[in-house]
Formats: structure tokens, C-alpha cells, sequence
């Protein structure tokens, strides 16, 4: 049996990783269309050796789609994802739309996958910063539950789409050139090649920036704990693709980093890198392409009895983004809640 799926943004850099992990996983497909801006209409892409025209989306996209996977920013998901999922699709959500509306669910696979239940239609996929973070610490969590988490955050340019990819790698260029002082940033207020700029996306009023504190929301709301403390400082550093972290988390109770290697080496979605003096430790290079969370440098927190430090890394553009929402669309086809009615 194969349903029918939509993607939303799929000539984004996003959508480009939801054609190749369909394909991969090999997703149940019956038909898939394929949506973006008008700019893109007609424009061809291949899935399973076959290549399919984009369309502009439109009210009229929707009809007949069992999933709709949107992946084109939170005014589209704004605008289109309540049309289709009137017109009977379930949609899994990229964007930050509607991760924090209560009536959507907000999940991670290996860490809250029996949320999906509540949903009414649309499912949100939380960010990505947020998705690597809670699969490595959720397997500690459920040990010992998590007294306070402090991250710092070294993001890849992805994150912001093909534009800024092409603008570090333009930088580079020019910087390599030794034209440094022609640069002109467009997709940052500053240049990112060679430099690390201490805050993503925008400031809020408060002084954290719109990702530290959709980290902070987003893992209370996936690990069902309001109340968690947890603070956060977002970094984007000239890194291609995958971004990196430094955890610091507190338990309740001490736990040994050998404590926690044999429980994250045993979780779900999470494989140990963690051999300092082979030099293995995870690295965003190498996680390119990869599924996993990859988690190293644990240690023991020399500040605090109970607490741990760990450097976790994930590809954003698979784990981060479209493969948690195509874990997402296989959770949903195999608990039967493929659309509101279809509910007992
Ligand atoms: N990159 C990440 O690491 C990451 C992680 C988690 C979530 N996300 C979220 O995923 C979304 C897309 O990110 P991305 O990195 O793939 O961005 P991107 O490479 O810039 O792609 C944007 C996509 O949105 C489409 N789009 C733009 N305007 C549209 C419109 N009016 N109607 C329909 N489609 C339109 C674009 O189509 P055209 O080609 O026609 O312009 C393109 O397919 C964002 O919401 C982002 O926050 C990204």
C-alpha cells in the first residue's frame, strides 16, 4: 500500500533531503508532488529514477494527498498547511509555525513518538538545534531526570538555506583572493566566512535570540517539563553542514561519564563517538549525509557534582530537519493516525 505525498519547498535545500531520504528509507510512495514558488514551477526533479515536474502551490494542491511534508518557511506553513490539512492530508511541519500552538504536536521520534496521537491534522517537527539535543539527553533523562541543561550552539550556514551556503562559499573566495574588503554580507549583518557570529536568526526583547529560546520552549514541550531550566547561547560558525553543540547537563544524582556512555551507546537514533586519545569525537564534517546524533567529549562537569559535558553533533538538514519529519510520516502510517476521522 503506498500513500500519496505532497512536499512543500521541495527545491530547497530541505526539500532536496526529503527526496533522497523517501527514497532511501523507501518510503511507501503511491504518487508524490512536488510544490514550490511560481519561480520554480516546471522546473524538474528526479525520485526513484523518474522526474517530476514542481508546481506552484496553490489552495488547490492539496486534494488526494494523504501526507504533506512542508519544508518552505513559517508564512507558507501559515498559509497553507490548515488548506491541506482540511483537504484531509496529515502535515509534518518544518517551520516554526505552529510548534508551540498547543493543539500541535511537537515530536522527535525516539524521544515523544506517542504525541503524534493528539494530533488534529497538522504535526510539528521541531528545530533542528532542538531535535539533536533532546535525542542525546532524552535516554539520560529517562535514567535521571534532568535538573538544568546549559547548550552552546556552533550552527552550520544550511541552516539558513542554499542562499547563505553560496554566500560563505563566495566569501571564502573573495577572502582567498585577498579581497577581503569587497565583501558585502547579504543572508548575515556580518561576513561569515572565517568569523563566528554570536547569534541566529533575530533578537527578541529579552536579549536571547528567536533559536536560543525555541530551544528552550521546544525541549519542555517534547520532554513534557514546563518548568525545566535551561538557557542557551546560538552561535553560526562558517560550517557547511551539521551543527555542533556543547551540552552541559545536571542530574539529580551524579552520573558517571561511563554511566552515561553505556546508556547513550544502547539509545535509539544516538551513536558514541568517543575516544579522545584516538582523536574520535564527533565531528560536523562527518556527519554529512549521516542519520545519527552523534555524541562524544563526555566528561564530567568539573563545576558541578551531578553534572556531565558533551559535544553532540548531527547532520540539520537530515536529523535536524526533513529525516525526523519523514520518522515522523512512518510513526504515523504505522500507529494508523493518518488523518483526524481515521481516529477511534
Ligand atoms: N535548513 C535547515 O537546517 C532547516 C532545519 C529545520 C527546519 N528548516 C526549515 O525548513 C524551511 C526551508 O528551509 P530550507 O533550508 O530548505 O530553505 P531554502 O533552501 O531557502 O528553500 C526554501 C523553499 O521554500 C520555497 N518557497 C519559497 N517561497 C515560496 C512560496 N511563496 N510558495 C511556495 N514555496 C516557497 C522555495 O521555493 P523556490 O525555490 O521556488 O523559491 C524553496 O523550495 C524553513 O522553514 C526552515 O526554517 C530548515
Amino acid at each position: 500500500m503506498g500513500f500519496n505525498v505532497a512536499i512543500v519547498g521541495a527545491t530547497g535545500l530541505v526539500g532536496g533531503e526529503f527526496l533522497r531520504i523517501l527514497e532511501q528509507r523507501k518510503f511507501p510512495v503511491n504518487t508524490l508532488r512536488l510544490y514550490a514558488s511560481d519561480r520554480s514551477a516546471g522546473k524538474k526533479l528526479s525520485f526513484m529514477g523518474q522526474e517530476l515536474e514542481v508546481e506552484e502551490t496553490t489552495d488547490d494542491s492539496f486534494s488526494g494527498v494523504d501526507i504533506a511534508l512542508f519544508s518552505a518557511g513559517a508564512d507558507i506553513s501559515h498559509r497553507f498547511s490548515p488548506i491541506a490539512a482540511q483537504a484531509g492530508a496529515v502535515v509534518i511541519d518544518n517551520s516554526s509555525a505552529f510548534r508551540m500552538d498547543p493543539q500541535v504536536p511537537l515530536v522527535v521520534p525516539e524521544v515523544n513518538p506517542k504525541d503524534i496521537h493528539a494530533h488534529n491534522g497538522i504535526i510539528a517537527n521541531p528545530n533542528c538545534s532542538t531535535i539533536q539535543m533532546v535525542v542525546a539527553l532524552n535516554p539520560l533523562h529517562q535514567i535521571s531526570p534532568i535538573k538544568r541543561i546549559l547548550v552552546s550552539t556552533y550552527q552550520a550556514v544550511s541552516g539558513t538555506g542554499s542562499n547563505a551556503m553560496e554566500e560563505l562559499r563566495q566569501q571564502t573566495a573573495q577572502m582567498m583572493a585577498g579581497e577581503g574588503d569587497q565583501i558585502t554580507p547579504k543572508a548575515y549583518p556580518h561576513q561569515i566566512a572565517f568569523n563566528a557570529l554570536p547569534f541566529v536568526e533575530a533578537f527578541l526583547d529579552n536579549d536571547y535570540t528567536t533559536e536560543e529560546w525555541k530551544m528552550i520552549q521546544e525541549t519542555r514541550k517534547i520532554l513534557h517539563d514546563q518548568e525545566m531550566p535551561i538557557s542557551a547561547t546560538c552561535v553560526r560558525v562558517p560550517v557547511y553542514i551539521g551543527h555542533g553543540e556543547a551540552v552541559n547537563v545536571e542530574f539529580g544524582r551524579p552520573m558517571s561519564s561511563k554511566e552515561a556512555r553505556g546508556i547513550l551507546s544502547k539509545a535509539p537514533g544516538v551513536k558514541v563517538l568517543d575516544n579522545p586519545k584516538d582523536d574520535l569525537y564527533p565531528l560536523p564534517i562527518q556527519s554529512v549525509g549521516t542519520d545519527d546524533v552523534f555524541v562524544g567529549r563526555i566528561r564530567q562537569d568539573a563545576s558541578h557534582p551531578n553534572g556531565l559535558v558533551m559535544w553532540v553533533v548531527a547532520d540539520n538538514l537530515r536529523k535536524g530537519a526533513a529525516l525526523n519529519a519523514v520518522q515522523i510520516a512512518e510513526v504515523v502510517i504505522k500507529e494508523e493516525v493518518l488523518s483526524p476521522s481515521m481516529r477511534r
